[in-house]
């Protein structure tokens, strides 16, 4: 049966994951980096994430994978098909987390991956395109403000420019640990994977939105990804003394700021709504100087995050924000400097494996939503080489970034095993 370019071999697979040890390693994986209140953090190229990455190659070793890590640490463990030369279907998300983040997050997409793999090579699953689970660095941008570090680097996505301002709060430049690990300006390129190599990207994660519990449904499948426009934005004024120095004299760098955080949110609300284009804005990062409760700020640098799934808004929106910015320091005799850090076109997905995807729920008669993410994944980068799919499981009361992120583990066997079923048929069929 042939459906929307892919040849239909079986509609569900008879091949059960294992439950158990899906749920242990996703456990051990999560104590690896656990502070207070249960929080998990895993900032990218620290000890913690290391650790977990060191973890999982055991576990690849423990399930036969073959593995392979590229220059930037991106690590991946190959099971061969029948045909060891044909395009390989990729399959993974990360292992890096936010500061004080959660659980599941990039984790769940990466054990479930591997479980999925371990269950196709025990049962001797029949293949026809190897398979590999892969687990990508720094998809999040909490160290250094640049986020799916690693995918990007496998898309050919990353491009010297961006580096500039990629700095993290002790003052570690980005472009000085990739040096370290033999990856400069001139040779980003290299790091690109043939995309003839590559058959298909799927990943699987948390929905970290309220949509999936608010419709009830256990699963989502992946339309689109929001993708951020991500800029710095430093106000300098004049620091000096708070007792001596009279309100009109100043020149107060955080004021500014202030003025711009309230415009910023403001600004996204008025194109909040899906018709608009569902932008959303965020200030999540601020440094002042000096920092101290007898001085007025001399200098206040802000991370500005704005995301839409429509380029069209979002460019809108930053538009409109970068002129207030100039507007507020105009007016309040400040210099200004918008640094950027980077800019992203929303992400369509595969049609075709949203299709079999939606084929793979409808075989186990699991309902779903059809939506958009607003979170950034690994996907966004990979589709721009392969065709790229993505599942997501409910998050309860939508929350992530935060230790109180949590998915029921009946959701994360769910989403793993229809992982599992879309594999068997990405890997058998023809695109
Ligand atoms: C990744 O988690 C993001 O910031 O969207
Ligand atoms: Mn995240
Ligand atoms: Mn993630």
């Amino acid at each position: 049966m042939v459906r929307s370019g892919f040849v239909m071999v079986n509609s569900i697979s008879h091949v059960s994951i294992n439950k158990r040890r899906l749920l242990r390693d996703l456990n051990s994986v999560s104590r690896i980096g656990i502070g207070d209140h249960g929080s998990v953090t895993r900032l990218v190229f620290s000890i913690k994430e290391l650790r977990g990455r060191q973890f999982l190659i055991h576990l690849m070793r423990q399930a036969g994978l073959q593995i392979n890590i590229d220059r930037t640490s991106n690590t991946f463990g190959r099971l061969n098909g029948g045909h060891a030369k044909a395009p390989a279907v990729l399959v993974g998300s990360h292992l890096d987390t936010v500061i004080h983040g959660g659980k599941f997050d990039g984790t769940m997409g990466v054990i479930g991956a591997l479980e999925a793999v371990r269950t196709l090579k025990e049962q001797k699953v029949p293949l026809a395109s190897p398979v590999e689970v892969v687990c990508f660095v720094g998809e999040e941008s909490s160290r250094f403000g640049y986020s799916t570090l690693g995918s990007s680097l496998v898309a050919g996505e990353v491009h010297g420019k961006d580096l500039s301002n990629a700095t993290d709060a002790q003052g570690t430049k980005l472009e000085d640990i990739l040096a370290s690990l033999g990856i400069h300006r001139r040779n980003l390129r290299s790091m690109r994977r043939d995309p003839s190599t590559l058959k298909a990207y799927m990943e699987l994660h948390i929905e970290q939105g309220p949509i999936l519990e608010a419709k009830e449904k256990r699963i989502g499948v992946v339309t689109s990804i929001a993708a951020p426009t991500r800029f710095k934005v430093i106000f300098t004024g004049q620091a000096d003394h708070s007792g001596t120095t009279p309100m009109e004299m100043r020149k107060d760098a955080l004021v500014a700021a202030s003025e711009v955080i309230v415009a910023v949110e403001k600004i996204c609300r008025r194109y909040s709504r899906m018709e608009k284009g569902r932008v959303v804005g965020t200030v999540g990062a601020m440094k002042i100087e000096p920092g101290v409760i007898n001085a007025i700020p001399g200098q206040a640098e802000l991370s500005v995050d704005i995301r839409s799934i429509t380029a069209a808004a979002k460019n809108r929106v930053v538009r409109l924000v970068h002129a207030k910015i100039r507007e507020v320091a105009r007016r309040r005799r400040l210099r200004v400097d918008i640094l950027p850090i980077r800019e992203e076109e929303p992400v369509p997905l595969d049609k075709r494996l949203v299709h079999l995807l939606k084929e793979c729920c409808d075989a186990r008669g699991i309902a779903y939503e059809v939506m958009p993410s607003g979170a950034g994944h690994d996907a966004m980068q990979m589709a721009k080489i392969t065709p790229s799919g993505m599942l997501f499981i409910p998050s309860r009361r939508g929350i992530s970034h935060s230790p109180l992120e949590w998915s029921e583990p009946e959701d994360i066997c769910l989403g793993t095993q229809l992982l599992l079923d879309s594999i068997i048929r990405v890997a058998n069929e023809t695109i």
